[in-house]
């Protein structure tokens, strides 16, 4: 039925077309063309006879001259001739002239402008052709050529039939190659399509295979289609809701589930023995705060230094181990190091020498070459094992941190075709504090492997992108803030770290009156007993001593708060074997020990130090059950721990004290912002803080829950996976536009 009605809906379409155009305009065209034809004809013949015609005239011989008409006349379209000395005269003609046709007519005919006059006869229709032919004895003389133009009909209708039939023949080809478009094409092209956005190919596979030659062009498409979806997809990433789930989605369809590499020094979990036990113990890094969830949600390999006193128990024979303990989502690849390694790369260049290079925390750094011999060396161990566990040979690589600045080149090296992003998660000096390095070139162009560079705030960038201008042959381009260098162009661009959102749930499992409760009765607090929480690695970076010199300034300027208020310093021992941090250890302890004497009254002490490692639970325990939560990093490249205290508030209650010289200061103006270095403006911030409504800590911390909330830290490693994709996809489209003009 619908095949019919595709072969009779074009015909009759065809036939309308001739009915109603192209009849008329055939006959409008043929009649047009006969009658100039005819109109030369009678110009023609009438120069022709004018010579016979005025000298028969001049001799007056009539019927000579009807003879003479006569017999022109036999000419089988001529049907006609008449000649007329004067309107008034009667007219001299052959004798096929019809009777309508009077001398007294004819000026009216010239009149009205035509070239001819068209009659209707008994015979059929005349042209009708009038020229003047002037002479001595009748100047008004005219001579009239009456032309038969029963063939103009005659041939008008073949031409017609002609037309029909071409139109008719026309309009079956055009049937017919529908329906055939039809049968063929549509099904076909509509499976064909519906396959290929199923991405299994346009034509369907024993069609293909048999062609092989279509099997480029259907890669083609297929890229054409995946290029077009990613570049219409939504890129605004403030419309994302950003959860695992949106990092996995990205990683699927952005990146198409590419093959995630993360390298940093530090392990996200350490296996140690106590005893007959191996406890698995969680790091204090911000690194690994921030790094852990991701992990978690793309599944790919994290390659890390097996630090652990039973890591080598619990890995298979390629060094591998399933983590997360409890529920396995990810490889865990150790890097082994020996402790002439671990002392030279770790301790030394990375610790003494970078550490404090880039934090301005007044302790000098140290340089030594045989450290950076370590260095070299130790970087060069993580970029085999990263090459090593690359399954492909564009792996995604997101380099961690100060230990691995080399490792960017060193894998852009080996895997020129890596999508290699470097997180650079500590401040970055400005140019004339960096310059002290003596590998500083080294560095920058160790770093300068990478496709994306990052910092945490525009500062850093800035900085970074400066030393680079001062200390190598690069080209720095401002505007996009992309740098090339050695042919190869790095982006660099700012992303805040942040943390996950929500928190874990069993990090909330205690609701706040509990954890009031617990740790106040764990600490011997009395049960309305104000308290104030610091969490740290017992780094000097942190401003830990400056912090109890804030508290005992409180103390001292607002005595009231002594015995009523008590500040728990949980400080996780770090990086003990460097010279720098005994001593900051020791005069952290003194200095804690120096102000309880000093306001040891009753009741319990200003300050409890607590150096030892806490388990995370333990410390959203502390932080929900704080009053005041306070961060005086001298200089800190984001600081997680300010961001950890706000997302433990569920309550809406607690005030974050926090140094001006974290990044976390830029994003979160509602918190008590001081500058350590000030004791006095840090008392008074506690004291504030100690005192303020309810519903001011209300609506402080609501809006900071709100920034943590949408800056969490699926956010920050989107927007890096989606910019390292969209530099992917950039890259693919240079090289086929470099094919193209091969
Ligand atoms: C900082 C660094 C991290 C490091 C962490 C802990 O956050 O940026 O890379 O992991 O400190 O230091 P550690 O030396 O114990 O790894």
């Amino acid at each position: 039925m619908r095949l019919s009605l595709r072969f009779v809906l074009p015909l009759l379409l065809v036939l309308a077309a001739i009915a109603y155009g192209v009849a008329p305009l055939v006959d409008r065209l043929t009649l047009g063309w006969f009658v100039r034809d005819l109109d030369m004809r009678s110009a023609l013949i009438a120069n022709t006879i004018q010579e016979p015609l005025q000298e028969q005239l001049a001799a007056g011989r009539k019927a000579k001259t009807g003879e003479f008409f006569n017999r022109i006349t036999q000419d089988e379209r001529l049907f006609a001739v008449g000649y007329c000395a004067a309107p008034a005269s009667p007219v001299l003609a052959s004798r096929s002239l019809p009777a309508q046709i009077r001398c007294n007519d004819l000026e009216r005919w010239q009149g009205q402008g035509a070239t001819a006059h068209l009659l209707a006869s008994a015979q059929g229709p005349l042209h009708v052709a009038v020229k003047r032919m002037p002479s001595e004895a009748a100047p008004e003389g005219q001579l009239v050529l009456v032309h038969d133009m029963s063939f103009v009909t005659r041939r008008s209708k073949e031409t017609q039939q002609y037309v029909f039939y071409a139109f008719m023949a026309l309009g079956a080809i055009i049937s017919l190659v529908t329906v055939i478009i039809a049968q063929l094409s549509w099904r076909g092209w509509m499976a064909g399509m519906h396959s290929l956005l199923r991405g299994e190919g346009l034509l369907r596979r024993p069609v293909l295979d048999a062609l092989p030659e279509f099997k480029p062009i259907e890669r083609d498409l297929q890229r054409l289609v995946r290029e077009l979806e990613a570049t219409t997809r939504a890129r605004d990433e403030s419309q994302i809701t950003w959860t695992p789930e949106a990092l996995r989605t990205i990683l699927h369809t952005e990146l198409r589930g590419e093959d995630v590499i993360v390298v940093s020094n530090r392990e996200p979990y350490i296996h140690q023995r106590r005893g007959e036990r191996i406890e698995v113990q969680r790091p204090a890094s911000g690194l690994v705060t921030a790094l852990e969830p991701i992990m978690r949600a793309c599944s790919g390999t994290w390659v890390a230094h097996g630090s652990g006193s039973a890591d080598r128990e619990v890995v298979d024979k390629s060094d591998c181990v399933a983590v997360p303990p409890e529920s396995p989502a990810y490889q865990l690849r150790r890097v082994w190091l020996t402790p002439e390694e671990e002392a030279g790369y770790y301790y030394g260049f990375a610790n003494e020498g970078l550490w404090p290079l880039c934090h301005i925390a007044h302790v000098r750094p140290t340089f030594r070459s045989g450290d950076w011999a370590q260095y070299v060396a130790v970087n060069r161990k993580f970029a085999q094992a990263v090459v090593r566990q690359a399954k492909t040979k564009n792996p995604v690589v997101l380099v961690q941190d100060y230990h691995l600045a080399l490792l960017p080149k060193m894998i852009r090296d080996e895997l020129p075709d890596a999508t290699i992003i470097t997180f650079w998660h500590i401040p970055w000096p400005n140019p004339e504090s960096f310059a002290i390095c003596p590998w500083r070139e080294d560095i920058l162009a160790g770093m300068l492997g990478s496709s994306i560079l990052g910092f945490h705030t525009q500062f850093h960038c800035n900085n970074f992108v400066d030393t680079v201008d001062r200390f190598l042959e690069a080209r720095v381009d401002r505007e996009s803030f992309n740098v090339s260098f050695g042919g190869k162009s790095t982006a660099v661009q700012r992303y805040p770290i942040s943390i996950a959102w929500p928190p874990e749930p069993e990090m909330m499992a205690q609701d706040v009156a509990q954890c009031r409760t617990s740790v106040r009765e764990l600490n011997d607090l009395p049960a309305e007993h104000k308290l104030g929480v610091g969490v740290d690695r017992l780094d000097y970076t942190k401003g830990i001593v400056e912090r109890f010199r804030a508290i005992e300034q409180l103390l001292e300027l607002n005595p009231h708060w002594i015995g009523r208020f008590t500040f728990v310093q949980i400080a996780a021992p770090t990086r003990s074997g460097i010279d720098e941090y005994q001593h900051h250890e020791a005069q952290v302890r003194a200095m804690a020990t120096r102000i309880n004497t000093r306001f040891e009254r009753q009741g319990p002490p200003p300050i409890v130090l607590k150096v030892e490692h806490h388990e995370p639970r333990a410390v959203y325990a502390y932080f929900r059950a704080a009053d005041l939560c306070f961060v005086s990093s001298l200089h800190d490249g984001m600081n997680l721990v300010a961001k950890e205290f706000i997302a433990a508030r569920d309550d809406e209650r607690g005030v974050l004290v926090l140094s001006e010289f974290t990044g976390a200061a830029r994003e979160l103006p509602e918190a008590l912002i001081v500058n350590p270095y000030d004791a006095d403006q840090c008392a008074a911030a506690l004291h504030l803080a100690l005192t303020m409504p309810e519903a001011e800590q209300r609506d402080r911390m609501r809006l900071m829950r709100g920034l943590v909330a949408e800056y969490n830290v699926f956010r920050w490693a989107g927007r890096m996976l989606l910019d390292a994709a969209a530099m992917r996809r950039r890259s693919r489209l240079a090289s086929q536009k470099g094919r193209a003009r091969l």
